[in-house]
């Protein structure tokens, strides 16, 4: 496995192969497995396998969560070597934003609520590092996890939109066994926090279930979502949505197919999760 920072190295490794199908899987580190399931599922449908390992400055609003986001690089390198990736590209941030950048890659009305809505500007700086990140690497497939669908959604468009020749390929949520959705900002828990966590799963799964059993109402789901949420002390609702899987609008009065998603704080610790019905 080699691991790459100047964007010409990488260029350069890529080109070398240009017949070769390369899988690709952008990340901020901090691997876990739901991670790793999308590196998984890259090793088995191409030839190469790049990751890429950058915390990216432009989609985090707030100083803070930045500096507070988990960094473990040399454990990172370890898990992707023993998954049999063939390259992990770490960036250099000063040559990811050079001085003078001032280029941005908005995907417009998917970007706008939920996660656009709640956090002013993230999506924007996904979509234009996730560009960047692809001008270098050339993949023939990307992937991406479900549970961050809104970020999926996103980049499904982007790359339609701009005619990329890249397949898009979106992976399950991988959790833990009491449900919670595997994510870097777990650590960053409490004990108590950590115990209270999965409510997020919960509520979502009895959404679903009720869904199942004939509840359509978008209202009904939704204050259902409130309700279970609102049971748990430690959790303070951002939002709780249902809304249409492609379009991310906000969905009224009986729903046939639906994301229904929710993100939660617990003390400075935000959380998103996310299932479908159809
Ligand atoms: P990051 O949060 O590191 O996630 C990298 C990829 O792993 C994303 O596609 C995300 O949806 C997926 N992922 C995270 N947790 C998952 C889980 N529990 N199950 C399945 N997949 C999961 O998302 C980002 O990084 C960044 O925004 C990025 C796309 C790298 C752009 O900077």
């Amino acid at each position: 496995m080699e691991i790459i920072t100047p964007i010409q190295a990488m260029r350069a490794v890529r080109r070398a192969e240009p017949e070769l199908s390369w899988g690709f899987v952008p990340t901020l580190g901090a691997l876990h497995e739901g991670h790793l399931s999308l590196v998984r599922r890259a090793r088995a449908e191409n030839d190469r396998v790049v990751a890429s390992i950058f915390v990216n400055p432009m989609q985090f609003e707030r100083q803070s969560d930045l500096q507070a986001y988990p960094r473990t690089v040399e454990r990172d390198a370890d898990l992707l070597n023993a998954e049999g990736v063939d390259v992990v590209w770490t960036p250099d941030e000063a040559e990811m934003y050079p001085p003078g950048f001032q280029t941005v890659v908005d995907v417009q009305a998917v970007t706008r609520r939920l996660e656009g809505e709640h956090r002013p500007g993230h999506l924007q700086g996904v979509t234009t590092i996730v560009t960047k990140l692809f001008n270098v690497v050339r993949p023939t497939r990307a992937y991406f996890g479900q549970k961050d669908a809104q970020q999926a959604a996103a980049v499904r468009r982007l790359v339609l939109d701009l005619s990329m020749d890249i397949a898009i390929v979106v992976c399950p949520t991988v959790r833990e066994a009491d449900g919670l959705a595997m994510s870097s900002r777990n650590v960053l828990l409490t004990q108590e926090q950590r115990a209270a966590a999965p409510v997020l799963y919960r509520a979502l799964s009895e959404a679903v279930r009720a869904w199942e059993a004939g509840e359509h109402q978008a209202e009904i789901l939704r204050s259902w979502m409130k309700t279970r949420i609102e049971s748990e002390p430690l959790a303070q609702i951002d939002y709780i949505s249902v809304a249409d899987p492609d379009t991310l609008e906000e969905l009224h009065g009986p729903v046939d197919r639906a994301l229904l998603s929710l993100a939660v704080y617990f003390g400075d610790v935000r959380l998103i999760d996310n299932m479908t019905v159809s």
